[in-house]
């Protein structure tokens, strides 16, 4: 088990919440569902369910000081046990890790041609850029993929992982820092309107299932729920200090990244007249020309913002597999080298095959229905598991544990009004939405 300090923590969780999902999901996602509409119902998900079902992770995890399957399982009335299958939950993050890896390549691919002066400087250029890229560079792909995995596979096994989350506490900062110039810069270009009104002009004509079924899952997607992160890192939360406040911070702080992204993002591909709905390759297509037509000091923050922006997912990804890890380790008494071993290598290799899946040569293997493989392991994960997990966690706390027990599991850090209004939630609103959007879904 992982043993926090009350910094470590607040780094830890704040590393894992906050990266790709606010920076390059949130953006193509929204240029997907119709814009306003998509934030619209992100935000109430984000701020009533995500809050809440990541307070329901945080006393879990106190109470248990288990893996997540050993949570369900340790927790549960008499007769019950089924309920420990709950924690399979935890696979989702070995699939959402062998995706996630394959953008960070994407992103380290991006930072080198920054280095080596190759961001393009037009629309064209950016976007044959980015599809021969994505459809063609196959070792490249493979190079940089191996090359983040390698990464990864180090900063857990060395055990550095705290050293990363403490680069981080520079990195993250000087992120939001050139976010907030870039928003700036936006506010000063033409388009910035177009993009401002595509957010969050009134427009519910786009409101619908698959709208709200995918914003509520980016909600948790952002917010790392759903896959016993959290959970696991509450397993040593220290007994002092208010987590609650913690939390609300690092949720408004992710909120206010994936805002700020939005705009800046929309400002760009409109006043270049590109695809709001170009799908993953949005945020591909869209940063290198606003850096490229900043002259020579857009490279300098193209490059820290590409590595800033590399960390942030990087402790994002080691987060995933942790829930994972931390039940191998537990159940079978397996060291932390093997665990990892097995855990990287097996999305390792689902990676691979997501990755091959966008190329021209594979594409047509590797696609299903309407999506390839890429598609439906960002796709399932997101918008199903995630919120069926907590969806599960929600019905398990509200209605299997006695109100008291709860209760007591919160510390008395979530009193009075702020109690109540939290379980009534967990209780009712958020399983409710979140099954009645799915089910409207079909
Ligand atoms: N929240 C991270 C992001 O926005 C991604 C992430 C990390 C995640 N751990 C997770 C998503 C666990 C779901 C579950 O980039």
């Amino acid at each position: 088990m992982i043993r926090f300090s009350k910094v470590g923590y607040i780094l830890a969780t704040a590393g894992s919440a906050i990266g790709l999902g606010a920076i390059w999901k949130f953006p193509y996602m929204t240029g997907q569902n119709g814009g306003m509409a998509f934030v619209f119902v992100f935000t109430l998900a984000f701020l009533l369910f995500g809050i809440s079902v990541f307070i329901v992770e945080i006393f879990f995890g106190r109470a248990s000081r288990q893996n997540a399957i050993s949570t369900f399982a340790s927790l549960a009335p008499k007769n019950m046990g089924f309920l420990k299958f709950g924690g399979w939950m935890i696979f989702s993050g070995v699939l959402i890790f062998s995706f996630y890896v394959v953008v960070l390549g994407w992103l380290l691919h991006y930072l080198f041609l920054v280095i080596a002066g190759g961001l393009p400087k037009s629309l064209e250029a950016a976007e044959v850029l980015w599809v021969e890229f994505i459809g063609g560079e196959i070792p490249y792909q493979l190079l940089w993929h191996f090359v983040i995995v390698a990464l990864c596979a180090y900063i857990l096994s060395k055990g550095v992982k705290k050293g990363i989350e403490r680069l981080n506490f520079i990195l993250m900062p000087l992120l939001l820092l050139i976010f907030i110039g870039l928003l700036g810069y936006s506010m000063f270009q033409d388009s910035f309107k177009q993009s401002f009104e595509f957010l969050f002009t009134p427009d519910f004509s786009k409101l619908n299932a698959k709208v709200i079924v995918e914003a509520i899952g980016q909600a948790f997607f952002s917010l790392s729920l759903g896959v016993g992160v959290i959970l696991t890192y509450s397993n040593s939360i220290p007994k002092e200090g208010n987590f609650i406040r913690y939390t609300i911070i690092i949720a408004l702080l992710n909120f206010i990244f994936c805002l700020i992204a939005g705009l800046v993002v929309f400002t760009f591909i409109f006043g270049y007249g590109a695809e709001p709905s170009s799908g993953p390759g949005l945020v591909f297509i869209s940063l290198p020309l606003i850096f490229a037509n900043m002259g020579v000091s857009g490279d300098i923050i193209a490059f820290l913002f590409f590595v800033a922006l590399i960390f942030a997912g990087i402790t994002s990804a080691v987060s995933m597999l942790e829930p994972f890890n931390a039940y191998l380790m537990e159940a079978f008494h397996w060291s932390r080298k093997k665990t990892n071993f097995f855990s990287i290598g097996i999305s390792y290799v689902l990676g691979v095959f997501a990755l091959f899946s966008n190329t021209a040569l594979m594409s047509e293997a590797l696609s299903f229905f309407d999506k390839n493989l890429f598609g439906w392991f960002d796709y399932i994960t997101s918008s199903f598991m995630l919120p069926l997990a907590g969806v599960f966690m929600c019905i398990y706390m509200g209605w299997i544990l006695k109100k008291d027990k709860v209760y007591a599991m919160s510390g008395g850090y979530l009193k009075g009004i702020y109690f109540q209004s939290w379980y009534f939630t967990i209780r009712f609103i958020a399983p409710i939405g979140i099954i009645v959007a799915m089910i409207n879904l079909i």
